[in-house]
């Protein structure tokens, strides 16, 4: 079943081979990160790029409701006068962050140490997921909470009024959880450090030194690194290039290397080590992608590559690399699946947390099209029928996470029989373009019974 009230059921038939240079929409962690630094910057932030999607579009509408003036030009050039660090008003309102889980859990840490209080929710996906994993250390700085059992919105937060500097080792590895913590301590006098065993997503850090805070990095061992912030700089505002998002790239790159007869160019493809797992995985697979152009574009390393389909085999994915790559298991899996040999995946105990339990969700898909697979608490096997191999023929439950619905559309353009989904409508959370975009590129879809 589906939990919209009007969902919007889309089958991807066998297509022709893709080809195109498909314009990939900003980076989604990168533009939460543009909007709320930019409203704790002092004078004028501009961000061009900006994803205009659901999930950001909600954290701009929140830090409205904390006092930022943010607008956008009919160019598509964003405009952010900030508050100031520790300038946040109090919300009048409940702030409703709808599917998106980073919007929230670095919003909730961005007031920890501001003197306001706000009530925090959003949809039902977002009202299933853990937040005690920030809460927890946000109450370290002082902020105090009060919300549902294990720590499930609706909840309420209470910013500290005399915050503390919190040194703070995360439990889970979790960019989020982070920048939570970086950006809760931003108002608290002296340092504040996060150590984190396994190098996650470093954006809140680069933007940090982007807009003047002094941020250290040191090596510690078999601790990992740890991320030291000097509290109560002075931000201010500054111009943001977001690039491409690379977890978006993911679908139009599989989708090319799957279908035969597919060439693909895209551009500007986000290189940054803490993104790029799924290209080594995939380049270890025998995918045929070459790259280009290698520079550095606002900070980030970018190239250009050039897909072209051909045969995968399978592999064996390390814990290591998954916080690299963990928004593109699903896609992986479904690559997984048009491989020769059985592909193992470790580590993935976080993909049970996110949008939907990811680990179950692509394992039910899978079962779906036809493949055979076999998962654990933190791991997944799937057994590549090679690529012509995948029946297809099923319907996807997408249990409200666009990544599902993106996923196997595109084993929808490879597989033998046509494969629906019963949900697309999340998909405009993180790519609004995406079924359009996969058209042009030649792509068929087909709205069942129209
Ligand atoms: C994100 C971090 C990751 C990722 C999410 C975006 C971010 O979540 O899955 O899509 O922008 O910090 P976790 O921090 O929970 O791993």
């Amino acid at each position: 079943m589906s939990a919209t009230a009007n969902p919007q059921p889309l089958a991807a038939g066998r297509s022709p081979g893709l080809a195109g240079n498909p314009r990939i929409p900003g980076d989604k962690s990168i533009s939460h990160r543009a909007l709320i630094f930019g409203a704790l910057a002092v004078g004028e932030t501009t961000v061009q790029g900006l994803l205009e999607a659901g999930d950001v579009l909600n954290t701009a509408a929140v830090l409205r409701e904390l006092g930022a003036d943010i607008t956008r030009d009919p160019d598509g050039t964003w405009r952010i006068h900030g508050v100031g660090v520790g300038g946040f008003a109090e919300p009048s309102n409940v702030l409703d962050h709808g599917n998106s889980g980073t919007g929230v859990r670095l919003m909730m840490g961005a007031i920890a140490t501001s003197p306001v209080c706000a009530t925090f929710t959003g949809d039902a996906s977002l009202r299933r997921r853990p937040m005690g994993r920030v809460l927890e250390p946000l109450s370290r700085f002082g902020a105090e909470t009060m919300g549902r059992k294990g720590g499930l919105l609706p909840l309420t937060l209470k910013g500290a009024a005399n915050p503390l500097p919190v040194t703070y080792e995360l439990p889970v590895p979790s960019a989020q959880v982070k920048s939570a913590v970086l950006l809760a301590g931003l108002n608290a006098p002296g340092r504040t450090t996060v150590i984190e065993p396994e190098a996650t997503r470093d954006h809140t850090e680069r933007m940090l030194r982007h807009f003047g805070a002094t941020v250290s990095i040191a090596d510690v061992g078999p601790q990992g690194r740890a991320i030291s912030l000097d509290g109560q700089p002075m931000l201010t505002g500054r111009e943001v290039v977001v690039p491409p998002d690379p977890s978006s790239a993911a679908f139009p790159l599989v989708a090319a290397l799957l279908v035969p007869g597919s060439r693909l160019s895209l551009s500007r493809v986000m290189l940054n080590p803490t993104r790029a797992g799924l290209l080594a995985v995939l380049t270890r697979m025998g995918a045929r992608i070459s790259r280009s152009n290698e520079r550095i574009e606002s900070g980030e390393t970018v190239a250009d590559l050039e897909v072209t389909a051909g045969a995968l085999r399978a592999t064996t994915t390390e814990p290591e690399i998954a916080p690299s790559m963990i928004d593109e298991f699903p896609i992986l899996a479904v690559a997984a699946a048009f491989a020769e040999g059985t592909t193992r995946m470790n580590g993935l105990a976080e993909l049970r947390v996110k949008e939907s339990d990811r680990l179950a969700a692509v394992a039910a898909g899978l079962g779906e099209i036809g493949i055979t697979c076999r998962m654990g608490e933190d791991w997944l096997e799937v057994d590549g029928r090679g690529a012509d191999g995948v029946p297809g023929g099923g319907r996807v439950t997408t249990h409200m996470d666009h990544r599902i619905a993106m996923s196997f559309l595109v084993a929808g353009l490879a597989a033998r029989q046509a494969v629906t989904v019963d949900d697309t409508a999340f998909i405009s959370t993180s790519f609004p373009t995406f079924i359009p975009m996969m058209e042009k590129l030649g792509a068929i879809f087909k709205r069942p019974n129209a």
